[in-house]
Parts: C-alpha cells; sequence; structure tokens
C-alpha cells in the first residue's frame, strides 16, 4: 500500500504535471518523440499537450513523455507508436489516477506507415501503399513485401 506521503513525494518529483483525464505515454525514446508527435498527429489537435524530453531513464537512458488531455487512442494508433518507440507505455487516466497501462504492441506485419529505404522499390516511384513484414519486434526491422530489402529503425521514414 502506498502512503498519502510517498504518494506526495512522487507527485513533487514529476517532471511534468498530473494530468487530469486522458492519456500519458511513457518510455518513448527521447530521439523518437517528434516521430511519436507525427505519428498521432498531435500537431492537428486541439487537445492540451504537455511533453518533456531527455528525462533519464534507467532503461532508455533519455527518454519522452508526452501527456494528452481528454484523449484516447485506437489500437491502430497504438501500433503506429511501436514502430518509433516499441517500449512505450500508454496510461489512460481518470480524475487524476491511473485506470489502465498498456503496452504498445508492434504488429507482424504493417502497411502505409512507414516508406521503404530502396529508392527503386516500386512503392518509392509509383503509387503503391508500402507493406511489410515485421522480421524484429526488438529493433524494429522491416522486409518489404515488394522488393524484400530490409528497412530499419536508422533508415526508418514515417509517412
Ligand atoms: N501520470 C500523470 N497524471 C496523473 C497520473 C499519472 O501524468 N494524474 C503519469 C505519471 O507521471 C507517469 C505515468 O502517468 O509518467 C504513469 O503513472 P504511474 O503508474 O503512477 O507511474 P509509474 O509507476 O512510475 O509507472 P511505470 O513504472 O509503469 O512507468
Ligand atoms: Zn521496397
Amino acid at each position: 500500500m502506498e502512503t498519502t506521503d510517498s504518494k506526495e513525494t512522487k507527485k513533487k518529483k514529476m517532471s511534468v504535471s498530473a494530468i487530469k483525464d486522458g492519456t500519458v505515454i511513457d518510455h518513448v525514446p527521447a530521439k523518437s518523440l517528434f516521430k511519436v508527435i507525427q505519428i498521432l498527429g498531435l500537431d492537428k489537435i486541439d487537445n492540451q499537450i504537455t511533453f518533456g524530453t531527455n528525462l533519464n531513464s534507467k532503461k532508455l537512458g533519455k527518454k519522452a513523455i508526452i501527456k494528452i488531455s481528454d484523449k484516447l487512442f485506437e489500437a491502430d494508433d497504438i501500433n503506429r507508436i511501436a514502430l518509433v518507440a516499441p517500449d512505450a507505455k500508454l496510461n489512460i487516466i481518470k480524475n487524476y489516477e491511473v485506470i489502465e497501462k498498456k503496452k504498445v504492441v508492434v504488429p507482424d506485419t504493417i502497411s502505409g506507415i512507414a516508406e521503404c529505404m530502396n529508392p527503386k522499390c516500386i512503392t518509392n516511384v509509383e503509387k503503391v501503399t508500402t507493406r511489410f513484414k515485421v522480421i524484429s519486434k526488438k529493433n524494429v526491422s522491416l522486409k518489404c513485401h515488394y522488393c524484400e530489402k530490409i528497412t530499419n529503425q536508422d533508415n526508418l521514414h514515417i509517412i
């Protein structure tokens, strides 16, 4: 059981203020922060958003955290985040309490999210939607359905 005292201490230590209702995306690698913002279209919504980046994390070294008030995400959107932030955790907040935690899941196949790194691939020459088989979920490694070239985390471009 957590005491009120330890809860207070925790709140004071929060780098980004607590939110009342919404979604907190935690454990985002700092370098992926703006990709996550782009993937979720956070630059196009009216909700209140706060974020912190280059926060210390034992697991990730430097992490980012994004807090979106009054917003819940669909499973499809969560999978999109998984491409650039495989360890991200979503916390659903209701009346200041965490009511649910979801770990993002990298799907087995991906369609239309990432670009193929091969400039000669049909998807880069014609209007063909990209399709990949996920061959590594840990480091995100995608094998193109069309040209079979591997696109990995380092050359990953989100459409
Ligand atoms: N959080 C928030 N507003 C709230 C409650 C929680 O922004 N009203 C944030 C916290 O800052 C934290 C995340 O939601 O980043 C998860 O909260 P909590 O489960 O209390 O923290 P931890 O136990 O540290 O989570 P975990 O170890 O699962 O990452
Ligand atoms: Zn290709």
